[in-house]
């Protein structure tokens, strides 16, 4: 299995080690945050609120307050998800039956209730990790295994075409010229002008590229391991830094609200959803994003400074911050710090709240804030102003996520 320096494994060796838990799955109040695999996923826009995932669950779709719901049963373990555009019934997708079986490429025509196999691909059955489709002849599809594929009647018959260097993690199909692809590769970022035979690098940065994506204006995401998310103009020039608050982690599929263009989202190589309102300048987890809004922040804020501060430090940094193993008369440690230098984001939005409503159970000095006066209200804003101070690293890494950033 490759790894890159610190960082994440590779997409094909994820997809092989979470099979299993695909039985795991709980049909009530599952949520976004639980899961710990996301592929592609799909934003309708205009009329829905809700976007698909392709997960080691299936297809899931998402409420705006990251609940989810199984599409269908059996679906496998799915690493890709892609529409037609404008058409975000028509789906189609590929990845893994079992451990060892591959689905070669599936569709559904009801948004992921029912699928049915339309092919095996080159080679197959395949479990194409990146797919994608043309806007200005949707019928024009790539796929990418380990080469780029090609197919012009919707996923029927397909053919082998040639592969940029290095394992790919990304393809993107320029929005006006069909035969104007884009992979994001473990070189680097590539070009081809032609259906993918021949292969130009566009960037002269050779660390791995992650995720690539087009925009309807003419315009390429891509996000670059170590370096950060780029904006370039098609064919593949002009590229500027729009955000390099990423350190040590990555992002990967990289979607964009058509109804919305500032408004991205992404999954980070811990399998957080992430996302951006600006344009991809600025990153908070998907997990508790409706409580990202200046109202509760400030609210937060306020709450924090007048009953919180005395122990945890002015902006969370902890009662002792030049020795955080310090401990009290009782043997117990003091408050900890709960901006990024501690572990309070070891914990979920829910397990936050509920410790600045129940108190610590071991450690009277933390006390029960909901005996104190606060309501579960003024705990989500707490919760909101305490994540404000988190890194982009924190935040992909919050919760059940945080063991894979234990490295
Ligand atoms: C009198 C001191 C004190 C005050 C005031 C206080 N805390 Fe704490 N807090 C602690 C201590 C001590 C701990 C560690 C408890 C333990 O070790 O179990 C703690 C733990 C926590 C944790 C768990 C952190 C983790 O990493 O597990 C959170 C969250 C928290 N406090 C939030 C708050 C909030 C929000 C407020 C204000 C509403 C607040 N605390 C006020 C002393 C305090």
């Amino acid at each position: 299995m490759k790894i890159i320096t610190s960082g994440f494994a590779t997409l094909a060796s994820i997809g092989f080690l979470l099979v299993a838990s695909s039985q795991a799955f709980a049909e009530k109040d599952l949520y976004l945050h639980q899961v710990p695999q996301i592929g592609g996923m799909v934003i309708p826009g205009a009329e829905s609120q809700d976007f698909l995932v392709a997960s080691n669950y299936g297809a899931l779709s998402v409420a705006p307050d990251g609940r989810v719901t199984r599409r269908s049963k059996d679906a496998g373990f799915l690493t890709e998800l892609v529409a037609l555009p404008g058409q975000a019934n028509v789906l189609f997708s590929s990845g893994y039956r079992t451990k060892t079986e591959k689905l070669g490429i599936i569709r559904s025509d009801d948004t992921g209730k029912t699928w049915s196999r339309i092919s095996d691909a080159v080679g197959g059955p395949v479990a194409f990790h990146a797919m994608a489709i043309s806007a200005t002849e949707p019928a024009t599809m790539y796929g990418a295994e380990k080469t780029v594929q090609i197919s012009r009647d919707s996923g029927k018959t397909w053919r082998s075409m040639g592969g940029p260097p290095g394992q790919i993690y990304d393809i993107a199909v320029s929005a006006k010229n069909p035969k104007s692809i884009y992979a994001a590769t473990h070189e680097g970022l590539f070009g081809s002008l032609d259906e993918g035979v021949t292969w130009t690098r566009l960037n002269p940065v050779t660390q791995p590229a992650t995720a690539v994506t087009t925009t309807p204006e003419g315009q390429i995401y891509a996000f670059v391991y170590g370096v950060g998310l780029l904006l370039g103009a098609e064919p593949g020039n002009n590229w500027n830094l729009v955000s390099k608050e990423f350190l040590d982690r990555a992002l990967f599929n990289i979607s964009i609200d058509p109804a919305n263009p500032g408004r991205l989202l992404g999954v980070a190589d811990t399998g957080a959803v992430m996302l951006s309102r600006d344009g991809g300048n600025n990153w908070i987890g998907f997990d508790g994003h409706l409580d990202k809004v200046p109202g509760r922040i400030s609210a937060g804020e306020k709450l924090f400074n007048e009953n919180c501060q005395a122990c945890h430090g002015a902006k969370g940094i902890g009662e002792k911050p030049d020795d955080p193993r310090a401990v009290d008369e009782n043997g117990f440690p003091l408050a900890p710090a709960l901006n990024d230098d501690a572990h309070g984001w070891h914990h979920a939005d829910d397990q936050l709240m509920a410790t600045i409503l129940n108190g610590s159970p071991r450690n009277k000095r933390m006390p029960a804030w909901k005996d104190e006066g606060l309501t579960p209200d003024d705990a989500r804003n707490l919760v909101a102003y305490i994540k404000s101070l988190w890194s982009f690293r924190s935040l992909a890494c919050q919760g059940g996520r945080h063991m894979r950033c234990m490295h």
